[in-house]
């Protein structure tokens, strides 16, 4: 156990699972006291018990609606103070070829990814600007950079870098930085779902990964966690509106 965040709270959408839950222990581990918000009712029992000897609020919200996001994020303050680190890693796929992309597959990426984060960056922000400090962190993917049958991931994930930006600029005056990182291809459920899809077995889908891979492995959900920390630390502060691939290479 590190004191790295020690005095902090940090906020982690999607939390339960996958990419989401390293991130949110790490932020324990290391002293911070954490909120995980997720759809996702069994998963975050399961985290809530895996986590229990830290500090931890979790929350059944979608981050879709403005509502509930706002009612979570005022209880993480009525409880535990203050709001200084957010991460929108909330995400759902629904791949398809363009030609079978449906409207709702469209819809519900864009709403997920896109308005979610906004969601989740306006209400925090009230509490950050307050207290004059923030860090603000969004998971994009290397899919921003194009991906077959991934028109509305790749859309919403190269949005969510166009956000980071814009955040950057308007917040960075106020104390609250926004960086992204853009994970490559990590084992979690996510992915698992994928090598469903597709017809094959997620032992394939790693394999075929792999040739893309420069250093040779797939991603972990803790080598994503690493990156947002650096983000996340107080001692980055002159690093703001940044898009960090941690992809085990240069390219998608
Ligand atoms: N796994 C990868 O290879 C990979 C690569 C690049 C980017 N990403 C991104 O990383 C993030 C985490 O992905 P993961 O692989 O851990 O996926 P995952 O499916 O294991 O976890 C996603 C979590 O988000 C939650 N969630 C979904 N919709 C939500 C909503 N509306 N409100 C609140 N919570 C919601 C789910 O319940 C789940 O707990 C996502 O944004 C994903 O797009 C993943």
């Amino acid at each position: 156990m590190g004191e790295r965040f020690r005095g902090k709270v940090a906020l982690v959408t999607g939390g339960s699972r996958g990419i989401g839950k390293a991130i949110a222990k790490l932020f324990a581990l290391e002293g911070a006291r954490v909120a995980i918000l997720d759809v996702n009712e069994k998963a975050l029992l399961e985290v809530s018990e895996e986590l229990s000897e830290y500090e931890l609020y979790t929350k059944v919200a979608n981050v879709v609606e403005s509502q509930e996001v706002e009612e979570a994020i005022n209880e993480v303050f009525e409880t535990f103070g203050s709001v200084d680190i957010v991460v929108n890693n909330a995400g759902v796929i629904r791949d398809n070829l363009l030609f079978k992309m449906t409207d709702t597959d469209w819809q519900t990426v864009m709403d997920v990814h896109l308005k979610g984060s906004f969601n989740v960056a306006k209400a925090a922000q009230g509490y950050m600007v307050k207290n004059g400090y923030g860090r603000i962190i969004n998971i994009s993917s290397t899919s921003a950079l194009g991906n077959r049958g991934q028109a509305n991931y790749a859309t919403a994930k190269a949005g969510l870098q166009g956000l980071t930006k814009t955040l950057a600029i308007e917040l960075g005056p106020l104390g609250i930085t926004t960086n992204a990182v853009a994970p490559g291809f990590i084992e979690t459920e996510m992915t698992r779902e994928t090598a469903k899809r597709i017809g094959i077995t997620f032992e394939q889908l790693v394999e075929a990964s792999l040739q893309g891979i420069p250093v040779g492995r797939s991603g972990q959900p803790e080598d994503i966690a690493n990156a947002v920390a650096f983000f996340a630390d107080e001692r980055s502060s002159f690093v703001n509106g940044q898009i960090l691939y941690v992809a085990g290479g240069p390219k998608a």
